[in-house]
């Protein structure tokens, strides 16, 4: 596998973007930069990071025989790879808020950015871009920010978090096949924060209620229950889990 490391660029996405659109990559390749000048977040936000004390990389990971329409499975694997790969690194208490936040217990650890790469209307890969929390303890402004250093106390090697991660991303992609599907969604749920307990959510365009999360659909909707037992399945854009 090719590993470029770059001191500081905008973003490893777009990075990886850009190099894919000169020469399309027939394998696995990954990009991690020591500082990110314009790190990018999930819904057109700004993932901070500072200098050299964190995992900041992207993926290019090839995707074969899996439609647009199933495009969320790409998050499941990723995010499983992710809680494999923090397991091995002995982090407790992980769980996925959804679509692919990695929490341990309520600290957010690990943001996930998936953008597909499709190619006469089918999807033939993903950049997958992941940063994890390395050895930085304090993030400005953002109280549920955590790190594998605040949970274990201790600094990590972060190109070995990445050897990690490399290796469970290629182990859950190679499972990453529409006969595996409910196995993999199955294995997503249980990770899910909050499931199953009453929580609060905040309506994109105002107010609040009260649900249950219970699953998701194919398509990465979370379905929640709602009084008088009804379950609605709502999309990102649509509702913020409080916590
Ligand atoms: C989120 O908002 O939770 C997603 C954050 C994703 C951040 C990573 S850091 C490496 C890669 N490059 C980016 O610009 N973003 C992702």
């Amino acid at each position: 596998m090719d590993i470029i490391k770059v001191d500081a660029i905008d973003s490893t996405n777009t990075f990886l973007r850009e190099l894919n659109r000169q020469k399309q990559f027939d394998g696995t390749v990954c990009v991690m930069a020591r500082e990110q000048l314009a790190g990018k977040g999930q819904m057109g936000t700004v993932w901070q990071s500072k200098p050299g004390k964190n995992l900041t990389c992207s993926v290019f990971m090839i995707v074969e025989g899996i439609e647009l329409v199933e495009q969320f499975f790409i998050s499941i694997a990723t995010s499983l790879a992710v809680c494999d790969a923090l397991k091995d690194l002995m982090v407790t208490k992980l769980s996925i808020k959804w679509p692919n936040d990695i929490l341990s217990d309520r600290q957010k650890i690990c943001g996930i950015l998936i953008e597909n790469v499709v190619k006469n209307g089918s999807l033939i890969g993903a950049i997958i871009g992941i940063g994890i929390n390395v050895n930085q303890l304090e993030f400005d402004n953002l109280p549920q920010a955590g790190s594998l250093k605040k949970i274990l106390g201790k600094n990590l090697d972060i190109e070995e978090v990445l050897h990690v991660l490399l290796s469970k991303l290629e182990n859950r992609f190679s499972q990453l096949v529409v006969s595996n599907f409910s196995v993999l969604k199955k294995e997503y749920e249980s990770l899910l924060f909050r499931k199953n307990k009453p929580s609060t959510f905040l309506r994109a365009e105002g107010g609040s209620f009260v649900g249950i999360i219970r699953s998701i659909t194919n398509e990465g909707k979370l379905q929640v229950l709602l009084e008088d037992e009804i379950i609605t399945s709502f999309d990102l854009k649509e509702i913020r889990l409080l916590y």
